[in-house]
């Protein structure tokens, strides 16, 4: 198999386990906020603007859609959705939220997207992939990735992409004075692992703490298990934890919980996109107010209509 396939298939399967594991957490962790249903008009007004839609119901494709944070409000606003995820527990969340049965116009493909996107050519207005889930594939795969959501948009359909702003934040982290007591706030689990400060320092930006429930604590975080100044290529792992005091003294029990996850960066994504013939590709919000940029980038790439 050529050595794409085979980075890209081991990648869905770390995917899959982690998000397998990370599911019942997942909308707590990740607050629900994209659930908004503002976020969804705008979000729907943005789709019909750029690729000139007539009709008011959209075809939709979601890339990862999750728990169904995008997924669940678009179906319900009379869209047409498919969603697809390689995690099965994040379909059985989405369901669950749902009482146990998805609208009728949302089908969710527990599949990886590559293997999904055989079924389509000009099916759809737009197909999404944010939620910061591009991070979890390879690189080297972008160019077969493109190509297919490529074929699965109609002429004039839109592809949006999100990740978040790796770059800025490292040139930030990397010119902050921060102090030692800093990066114990803000990373505890370095101080944990006895992780090197500088090291610390370059993966705080990337931890978050949130309150699951009362008295308890989830916190995910990447460490780097790999990582090469030269390319500005990090390959990081994720790891979540139920509570601080347990990670200090049990940190390996923990190493199935990681995944490895991949930097990509915004403007390698824009030349992939252009490389693979989409038209009129920049960096743009869906809507300012709601798809704020600071932390975030987002991407357009329209399927040209000639
Ligand atoms: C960070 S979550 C985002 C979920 C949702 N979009 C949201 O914003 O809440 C990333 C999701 O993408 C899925 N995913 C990432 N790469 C995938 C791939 N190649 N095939 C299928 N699912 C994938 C993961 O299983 C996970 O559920």
């Amino acid at each position: 198999m050529d050595d794409r396939f085979e980075e890209y298939e081991k990648a869905v399967s770390g995917t899959k386990e982690f998000y397998d594991r990370f599911a019942p957490y997942y909308d707590e962790f990740v607050p629900p906020k994209e659930m908004r249903t503002d976020r969804i008009d705008s979000l729907v007004a943005c789709i019909k603007e750029k690729a000139r839609c007539s009709n008011d119901k959209l075809h939709i494709l979601e890339l990862g859609c999750g728990t169904g944070s995008y997924a669940i409000p678009l179906a319900q606003s009379g869209h047409s959705v498919i969603g697809i995820d390689i995690s099965s527990e994040m379909r059985y969340l989405a369901v669950k939220k749902l009482g146990g049965q998805l609208p009728a116009d949302f089908k969710y493909l527990t599949s990886d997207w590559l293997s999904a996107f055989e079924t389509w050519e000009n099916e759809f207005d737009c197909i999404l992939c944010i939620g910061n889930s591009l991070i979890h594939n390879p690189p080297s795969i972008l160019p077969n990735l493109f190509t297919a959501a490529f074929r699965a948009l109609r002429a004039g359909g839109i592809l949006i992409l999100n990740g978040r702003r790796i770059e800025r934040e490292l040139d930030m982290v990397e010119g902050m004075d921060i102090t030692q007591n800093d990066i114990c706030r803000s990373s505890g689990p370095a101080r944990a692992f006895g992780i090197e400060p500088r090291i610390a320092l370059r993966f705080m930006f990337m931890t978050k703490i949130g309150l699951i429930q009362e008295n308890k604590t989830v916190i995910a975080f990447y460490t780097y298990d790999n990582y090469e100044e030269d390319g500005r290529r990090f390959v990081c792992h994720r790891m979540l934890f139920d509570n601080l005091q347990t990670v200090e003294t049990k940190p390996v029990e923990y190493d199935t919980w990681a995944t490895k996850t991949y930097f990509i960066f915004k403007n390698q994504l824009i030349k992939v996109l252009k490389e693979c013939g989409f038209s009129g590709v920049r960096e743009e919000s869906p809507d300012r107010e709601h798809f704020k940029l600071e932390k975030n980038w987002y991407v357009v790439a329209q399927r040209p209509i000639n």
